[in-house]
């Protein structure tokens, strides 16, 4: 297909704009946690969407939706695009979004300009690539991949200690088996995900298009510390095993194991932090922390959690206060499919935008996907590189562009199936 595409601008940063006001917070923050109120209407809404697109649905046992514009030729696996609309606590509205409603509006546009897929286009809505619930990001996309064993699954609980069998089914997907999840081998011939960039670079170089080459490797540490509370007043303090000191001490180990790792591309976060009981006049008896460490190559990754768990063990041990450590993840890179990427440089060309190879520093569904088929990344700027803020930003302009190669990578990858 050579026309270029027109996209409904306008049309979809209205969409943008109506899904961002479903969320636990006033505008302009956005949360939507798994399962919450507003993640369910926020499903509907795109539910919705993908209805009057005229695409259509189906979902999994996890809650990962999944709309499908048939194509022409019955026995050739789809070609997916998506992302996700679950939002960590203070997010902004493009975070995810962006590759699911722009990816309705890519599809809109083909159908608006005559086109019929030869392979069917699926868009996949992932559930909870966000780690707020269970502590571990992706779930959805894990699910399909079959990277998380259900056993692990059926183990995760959340802050309330609700687990995940518990909060789906009460979500409405009892009728759907958890067991099905998984996708079955050669289910999709490709997966391009479209995302805001969250970081600075494209922006800095003024170039409108990222290709992703490579997503670094996450992983997540869960610390239960449990120490001796009591009074502030009475308790001395050479008989203290306070929680939140051990917990102080770790967070700043992690800060170090990312400074000393020998990579700049290292980066560490002590993200969660709960004390019981939390009142001032009390010392904490227990913690919760949760840690982010990532770095584009595993061995550095995997030196630096070595690095982590081991201080944890020494300051606690030092302090006298338990410590129960779990690795939720330690998950390894993705490395993009080299011909995905050619094709969407290609598109890139075709329409005259600039467009850079890059490395994705946040983790993404397409680091599940590039274990079922050949994935890439399209990125778009975002202002100042910021996300995970409600000021999150990216124009229009920009949105539009990203949208369209999207679009057009898909009608590539797709084929015509007639005229
Ligand atoms: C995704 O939200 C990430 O934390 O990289
Ligand atoms: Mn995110
Ligand atoms: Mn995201």
């Amino acid at each position: 297909m050579n026309r270029p595409v027109h996209i409904d601008i306008d049309r979809l940063q209205g969409e943008i704009d109506a899904l961002a006001s479903i969320s636990e917070n006033s505008p302009p923050v956005v949360t939507r946690v798994l399962f919450s109120q507003a993640d369910l209407q926020a499903r509907a809404y795109v539910k919705h969407l993908c209805q009057e697109a005229g695409l259509t649905l189906r979902e999994d046992g996890a809650g990962n939706l999944f709309a499908r514009w048939p194509g022409a030729d019955l026995n050739l696996p789809p070609v997916a695009t998506g992302s996700h609309i679950d939002a960590i606590p203070n997010a902004g509205r493009y975070d995810g979004v962006v590759g699911v409603l722009g990816a309705i509006e890519a599809c809109r546009a083909l159908k608006r300009g005559g086109f019929q897929p030869r392979h069917a286009i699926e868009l996949i809505t992932f559930t909870a690539e966000e780690p707020t619930r269970f502590g571990i990001g992706c779930l959805g996309s894990r699910l399909l991949a079959g990277t998380l064993p259900l056993e692990k699954a059926a183990a995760l609980r959340d802050p309330e200690g609700r687990s995940l069998e518990e909060l789906r089914v009460a979500a409405g997907l009892g009728a759907h088996d958890l067991r099905q999840v998984r996708l079955a081998p050669q289910s999709y011939a490709a997966f391009v995900e479209l995302h805001i960039e969250q970081g600075p670079l494209l922006e800095l170089e003024k170039v409108p298009i990222g290709v992703v080459e490579k997503i670094a490797a996450p992983s997540t540490l869960r610390l239960e510390l449990t120490g001796v509370g009591g009074h502030a007043g009475a308790m001395l303090m050479p008989e203290r095993h306070d929680a939140l000191l051990a917990g102080a001490e770790i967070a700043l180990a992690v800060e170090q194991a990312a400074l000393a790792s020998g990579s700049s591309d290292s980066v560490g976060t002590t993200g969660v932090f709960r004390i019981e009981p939390g009142a001032v006049n009390s010392v904490p008896c227990r913690a919760w922390v949760e840690i982010d460490f990532r770095d584009t190559q595993l061995s550095t990754r995997d030196a630096a959690l070595k690095r982590i768990e081991d201080s944890a063990a020494a300051i606690c041990k030092r302090r006298g206060v338990a410590l129960r450590l779990e690795r939720l993840n330690a998950d390894a890179p993705a490395a993009c499919d080299p011909h995905l990427v050619q094709t969407v440089l290609d598109v890139c060309g075709e329409l005259r935008l600039a467009a850079k190879k890059m490395i994705s520093r946040a983790y993404h569904d397409s680091l599940f996907m590039a274990q079922v088929c050949p994935t890439t990344m399209i990125f778009i700027p975002c202002r100042g590189g910021v996300s995970h803020r409600p000021d999150e930003y990216s124009s229009p302009a920009q949105i539009r562009n990203g949208v369209e190669v999207l679009a057009l990578t898909l009608a590539r990858l797709a084929g015509a199936g007639k005229e």
